[in-house]
């Protein structure tokens, strides 16, 4: 018998416990930048210098992180579920605790892309992308980021796989940026859907809906013992 399908879908809170701030808490990682000078395409062509910079703090940041508990609970899960993580999150934190199937609906911090051929997507050693740095066709190589105002590639795998999920689980967002925080839309409304924050985001009423106000490692805690319990 086939597997149950578990869907994650994880924002910057689980990896606060990591110690990377989230964006929209008080201590949000937007503080002291204008969101539009450091995350759009704006931004890049008026200061590509001060991206760089930006994005370069953010993979120092990673570099000195390690997986929570939350990580390594969802990364247990495959024991028991196919587990497919979709991430908001730029950080390598889900694979690092051991999660095989993630989808970076973000982009991700240690790659980087050509800014003008986008299917040219280097890794990044280490912390620093610099100006001068090159693609293959001799352009600026830019942070593998999705920004405000570009298109979610991957967002189209996302739906399909939300599509074919027999429990969902959502963890650690504010579930404020579209079309991510949609995604809750494409699941089969009779599935259990498990929502863990401390700080519930608003949500419309749903068939089987369990708000679990939590932390995300005592949340998935508390959630992996009702799953595998079953
Ligand atoms: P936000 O900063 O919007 O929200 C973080 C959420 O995590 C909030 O709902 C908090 O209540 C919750 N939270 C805080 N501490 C937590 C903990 N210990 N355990 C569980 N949850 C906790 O972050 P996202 O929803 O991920 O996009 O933001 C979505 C996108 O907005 C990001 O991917 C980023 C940003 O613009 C890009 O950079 C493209």
């Amino acid at each position: 018998m086939p597997r149950p399908q578990l869907v994650v879908l994880s924002g910057a809170g689980i990896s606060a416990e990591s110690g990377i701030p989230t964006f929209r808490d008080a201590d949000g990682l937007w503080e002291g930048h204008d969101i539009m000078e450091v995350a759009s395409p704006q931004g890049w062509n008026a200061n590509p210098e001060l991206v760089l910079e930006f994005y370069n703090q953010r993979r120092k940041a990673a570099l000195e992180a390690s997986p929570n508990t939350g990580h390594k609970i969802l990364a247990s899960l495959e024991q028991y579920f196919e587990v497919t993580v979709i991430t908001q999150n730029v950080d390598n934190l889900h694979e690092s605790a051991g999660s095989t199937r993630v989808i970076h609906l973000h982009g991700e911090l240690f790659k980087s892309r050509s800014t003008i051929d986008s299917s040219l997507v280097y890794p990044i050693d280490g912390w620093e992308l610099k100006l001068g740095d090159l693609c293959k066709k001799g352009s600026q190589l830019r942070p593998h980021i999705v920004w405000f105002g570009e298109e979610v590639p991957m967002m189209e795998q996302a739906t399909i796989i939300c599509n074919s999920a027999d429990i969902l689980v959502v963890v650690g967002t504010s579930l404020i940026v579209y079309p991510a925080a949609g995604l809750l839309n494409f699941v089969n409304s009779q599935i259990p859907k498990y929502v863990i924050n401390p700080n519930m985001p608003q949500i419309d009423p749903m068939p089987n809906l369990h708000l679990i106000h939590k932390g995300a490692g005592e949340g998935l805690t508390e959630l992996k013992e009702i799953l595998v319990k079953n």
